[in-house]
């Protein structure tokens, strides 16, 4: 189990400081606003814009504190998109962690944090359907030994930052992602670091450089043909 400590974002969402990799899991400016405006807004939004898919199949790197998984949720129920989310986390938090956060607070139907604790108690390498739109995989792997036949409309790359955690953003682990995705398929980050886009580029994505979420310039989206 991991060693973080709770911190309050700028929205008053809350987040992870990782105490050993001296980082946090979301931006400063807050949490909520990021994920969603990073996640949701220019990735599940453009997806279902551009290719009006009615079925997803979303992979998260770093499922971390369930932020981006519940968003997902209420989304797909709320645009009545069938969502299969298979997201990684090779460190998972401690029960008093993901018990205390409060993203719940961030949502108007007050039934959210039942929802939200159903994803984390939910057991590991098992489907777990939530509801008729979303169904959850959580896998206790690392990117890195990751393998499956499956393919995927979205990735959701939050991993930690580049000069954190260099090892998720080399050119053959993210080679390896994109090569996950099935044509028309996005890869979403809130990360805009030149390399990345190069290396995006490289592996034959079509990149945009987006503005980022509030307090943050950029933000990165690519785009496979
Ligand atoms: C920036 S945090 C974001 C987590 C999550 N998406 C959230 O909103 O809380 C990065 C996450 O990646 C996880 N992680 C670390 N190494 C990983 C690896 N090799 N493969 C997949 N995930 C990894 C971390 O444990 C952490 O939960």
């Amino acid at each position: 189990m991991v060693e973080v400590k709770i911190i309050v974002t700028e929205d008053g969402s809350h987040s992870l400081f990782h105490e050993a990799l001296n980082e946090t899991y979301h931006s400063f400016h807050g949490a909520v606003q990021e994920s969603r405006y990073v996640f949701l807004k220019e990735g599940l939004d453009f997806l279902q814009a551009s290719f009006g898919l009615n079925t997803i199949r979303v992979l998260e790197v770093g499922f971390g504190t369930g932020l981006n998984a519940i968003l997902t949720s209420e989304w797909a129920k709320a645009h009545q998109v069938k969502i299969e989310y298979i997201s990684l986390e090779p460190f998972p938090l401690k029960r008093e962690i993901y018990e205390a956060l409060n993203y719940h607070e961030f949502f108007e139907d007050k039934t959210v944090r039942e929802r939200f604790l159903e994803l984390h108690h939910a057991d590991w390498e098992k489907e777990f359907i939530q509801n008729e739109y979303f169904t959850l995989l959580k896998t206790e792997a690392k990117l890195q030994d990751f393998s499956t036949d499956l393919h995927f409309d979205i990735v959701f790359f939050d991993a930690f930052a580049p000069n954190k955690q260099s090892e998720m953003w080399d050119l053959a682990l993210i080679e390896k992602t994109v090569g996950l995705l099935n044509s028309n398929g996005v890869f979403v980050t809130y990360c805009a670091k030149g390399q990345l886009k190069r290396d995006l580029k490289t592996v034959g994505l079509v990149v945009e450089t987006l503005h980022g979420p509030p307090g943050k310039k950029e933000m990165v989206r690519g785009l496979k043909q």
